[in-house]
């Protein structure tokens, strides 16, 4: 089939915080077997999913590939586990519900997470309790150093916190083609954040049964908490978690002792950087069109014209102030192009 190609292509609508921008061209990716081609090009090419973790501060002037690569099978390993391999172009909340609606466990706290499959390993994605890691077998991808397909195993793709060789020591090295999850038929649930937690005590289901009622709840607490990038343009957290040395995190907590923190790698303390921002007062502040979101200060939102010097602007604004104020230094989580902080 032709491949669809725009050139000149506004960026505003495959990006979740819709700012103005554009692309040279935009070219939709329906068969793996086009991506060769596509690939040898002189120009910068861009490689998207859903957008919803990319803001186009900028024009980008070269090819974006959209990757719309589908398809989902699934393989019995024995009595208990499931191999599911899903194409990077699926829908993650799509791919979480085919999974719940076979009574599988796995990924049930990584429901309502927006997005496409092949973007999952990307920053190794998590919520309430669970990262991707818990439960990725292996990634396959287009390996552009040796122009052939490989398949990864999870251990070999240095799946971190909001982090993974994709991202780090390999960034722009690898097109994701489909991961493949080991699922469980008989698993219990992972009980372990406080919100999720007390969202079930709530509604008399302190011992879920099954998956969906897990990941019920994290949609319930998801939509009272996150704007819905279907009426407001955001793109989650706009900073990552901060992760410190423990002395100076311990320092912190004394001070603060309602500050949330979570245990990180050995040495160092996650502290609750929406916490951080919420103390300076940064709640429903502006700049232009660009805001700090009324219900959580972690997230960002495009009040229908921001710029992407309007965010820029905002963040920069943000991170000075918590730098000021605690010596922590801000980490934007999504992928900035066509600017940075
Ligand atoms: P995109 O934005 O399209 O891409 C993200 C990055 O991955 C880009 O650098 C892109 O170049 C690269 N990329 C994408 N696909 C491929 C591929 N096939 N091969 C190689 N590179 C690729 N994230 C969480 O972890 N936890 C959350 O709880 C969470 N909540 C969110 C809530 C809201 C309301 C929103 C808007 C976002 C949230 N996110 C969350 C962030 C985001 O949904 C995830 O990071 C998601 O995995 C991004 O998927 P995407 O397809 O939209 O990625
Ligand atoms: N908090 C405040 N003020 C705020 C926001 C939060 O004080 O304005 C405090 C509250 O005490 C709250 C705590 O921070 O209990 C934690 O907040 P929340 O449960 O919303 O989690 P988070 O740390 O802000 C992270 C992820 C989210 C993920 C949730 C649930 C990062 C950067 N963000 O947010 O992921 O959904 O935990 O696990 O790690 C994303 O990555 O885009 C994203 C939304």
């Amino acid at each position: 089939m032709e491949m669809q190609r725009i050139t000149r292509a506004r960026l505003d609508g495959f990006s979740t915080f819709r700012l103005p921008a554009s692309a040279r061209e935009l070219v939709l990716l329906e068969d793996a077997g086009d991506l060769r081609v596509l690939l040898d090009t002189g120009q910068p090419v861009l490689i998207l999913g859903g957008g919803s973790n990319t803001l186009f501060v900028g024009d980008f002037d070269g090819r974006v590939i959209v990757n719309q690569l589908t398809g989902i099978d699934s393989e019995v390993v024995d009595r208990d586990r499931v191999l599911i391999t899903a194409g990077a172009g699926e829908n993650w909340h799509s791919l979480v519900r085919w999974t719940l609606d076979r009574g599988l466990w796995g990924i049930e706290n990584l429901a309502l997470i927006p997005g496409l499959v092949g973007a999952a390993p990307m920053q190794n994605i998590g919520a309430y309790g669970v990262e991707l890691a818990h439960c990725l077998h292996a990634v396959q991808a287009f390996d552009r150093n040796s122009g052939e397909i490989v398949w990864l195993k999870a251990d070999d793709c240095a799946l971190n916190y909001r982090h993974s060789r994709f991202k780090g020591e390999d960034a722009g090295r690898f097109v994701i083609l489909a991961i493949q999850l080991e699922l469980f038929m008989h698993g219990t649930p992972v009980l372990e954040y406080p919100s999720l937690i007390d969202e079930l005590a709530r509604h008399g289901q302190s011992q879920p049964g099954d998956s969906r009622t897990v990941a019920a709840a994290v949609m319930r607490i998801r939509k009272r908490k996150l704007p819905d990038p279907e009426h407001i343009p955001n793109a989650g957290s706009f900073f990552k978690n901060p992760v410190i040395e423990n002395s100076q995190a311990q320092a912190l907590i004394d001070a603060n002792p309602e500050l949330p923190w979570w245990p990180d790698k050995p040495g160092c303390t996650k502290l609750s950087g929406g916490w951080l921002i919420d103390q300076l007062g940064w709640r429903g502040k502006t700049v232009g069109d660009a805001q700090v979101y009324e219900k959580h200060a972690l997230v960002l939102i495009n009040r229908g014209n921001a710029s992407g010097a309007d965010v820029v602007e905002l963040a920069r604004r943000i991170r000075a102030d918590v730098e000021r104020n605690f010596n922590i230094v801000l980490v934007p989580e999504p992928v900035l192009v066509g600017g940075a902080l």
